[in-house]
């Protein structure tokens, strides 16, 4: 039986990443680690809690002593760590947050794995680290060559936690591997992001609210593919290695907002264009070939068919949504859109 820690496990991809595990492989015992900040829910857990190869633990990367009493007690084998400051748009308003859980949470998540031993420790990162790619240049993709050129707070605290990440495999010898990943989207997506913010507005006849003209592009990839990605690297990934993982799906925002719309049968005349992102990427590509030819990893949700089923989900989970939306969201929401 592996024992398995997953920081960040009541959020958008780590949950998605237990259930998966949880299903896939009898021979995995789970841990989930979070510190349950305004992006991290326990409903989000709820048909797992009782499950008898999980154990879910409030507790903050950051808090050092806590998390070297976990290792003491739970002798982990592997540790994947989602727990992050996600949301970009929160990072240009107030970095400093984003430095504390990002990279000096992942310090003490890699000084517990070093004191206490590890089979192997994944650092969740994203095609962010890269920069982005010109709209004119589609020839262009972000490889594991490409060099680190963050924009935003965000992919700064994020970048830094790769290279400290990288460091403890050089110095100590500690196995790590790294994955790079493009957009996710599916269930349990935290409404701040743009695919639920839109289902979410749309649903509720307000107004969409695409930043500048619409024309940035991501590359957008189904969560479970995200999930099965990891764990073929955590069973056949080289250490020390870092993988992109990305669905050469590349879309521009406007086009995800009014295909949303289309489904839904909402008017395109609910699109509002607001005020853009200060420093926004513009286009993010990546290039999976590396994990293709060395683990046989494809994409295998079309986006077609993605988000038919991730707007069927936030139809048929309102109630999920709707007690995130009621509460402190209210007052993101204001600050963020209300003079936009
Ligand atoms: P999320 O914001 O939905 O979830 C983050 C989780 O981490 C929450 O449950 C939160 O409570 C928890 N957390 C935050 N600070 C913590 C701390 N100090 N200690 C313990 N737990 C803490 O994020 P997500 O979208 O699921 O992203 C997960 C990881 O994947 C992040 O590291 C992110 O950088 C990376 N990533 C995300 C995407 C994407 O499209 N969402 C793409 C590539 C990579
Ligand atoms: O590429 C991986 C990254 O993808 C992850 O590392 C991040 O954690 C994740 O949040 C995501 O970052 P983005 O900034 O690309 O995602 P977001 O959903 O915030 O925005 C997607 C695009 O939509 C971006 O170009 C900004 C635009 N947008 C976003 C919102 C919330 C809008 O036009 N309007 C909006 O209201």
């Amino acid at each position: 039986m592996n024992t398995i820690i997953v920081t960040g496990g009541a959020g958008f991809i780590g949950s998605n990443f237990i259930f998966y595990m949880l299903e896939q492989h009898e021979d995995c015992r789970i841990i989930c680690v979070d510190k349950l900040t305004y992006a991290g829910n326990l409903s989000t857990l709820s048909h797992v809690m009782n499950h008898p190869r999980f154990r879910f633990i409030k507790l903050d990367i950051c808090d050092r002593k806590g998390i070297y009493e976990l290792f003491s007690e739970e002798k982990p084998d592997i540790v994947v760590n989602f727990a992050a400051e996600s949301h970009v748009d929160r990072s240009i308003e107030n970095p400093e947050v984003f430095l504390q859980t990002n990279t000096l949470g992942t310090s003490v998540l890699m000084d517990a794995c070093y004191k206490y031993g590890i089979g192997r420790y994944h650092q969740v990162s994203t095609d962010e680290v890269y920069g982005d790619l010109p709209l004119d240049r589609p020839d262009l993709f972000f490889t594991e060559e490409t060099p680190i050129h963050t924009s935003s707070p965000y992919s700064a605290s994020k970048a830094s936690a790769d290279l400290l990440v990288l460091s403890y495999f050089r110095t100590y010898g500690l196995p790590i591997t790294i994955s790079r990943c493009s957009n996710n989207y599916g269930p349990y997506h935290f409404p701040e992001k743009l695919i639920p913010l839109m289902i979410i507005n749309a649903l509720n006849d307000k107004p969409l609210p695409v930043y500048g003209k619409g024309l940035n592009v991501r590359d957008w990839l189904y969560v479970e593919d995200h999930c099965r990605a990891i764990d073929m690297v955590l069973r056949k990934g080289r250490v020390g290695e870092i993988y992109n993982i990305g669905g050469h799906n590349e879309m521009k925002n406007i086009d995800i907002v009014k295909i949303i719309c289309k489904t839904l049968g909402k008017s395109e005349e609910l699109i509002t264009y607001v005020a853009d992102r200060k420093g926004h990427d513009l286009r993010y590509a990546i290039d999976p070939t590396k994990i293709y030819n060395e683990l046989g990893w494809l994409p295998e949700t079309k986006f077609e068919n993605g988000i038919q089923k991730t707007i069927q989900w936030y139809l048929d989970n309102q109630e999920w949504w709707q007690t995130i939306i009621s509460g402190e969201y209210q007052n993101y929401y204001e600050k963020m859109y209300g003079n936009r």
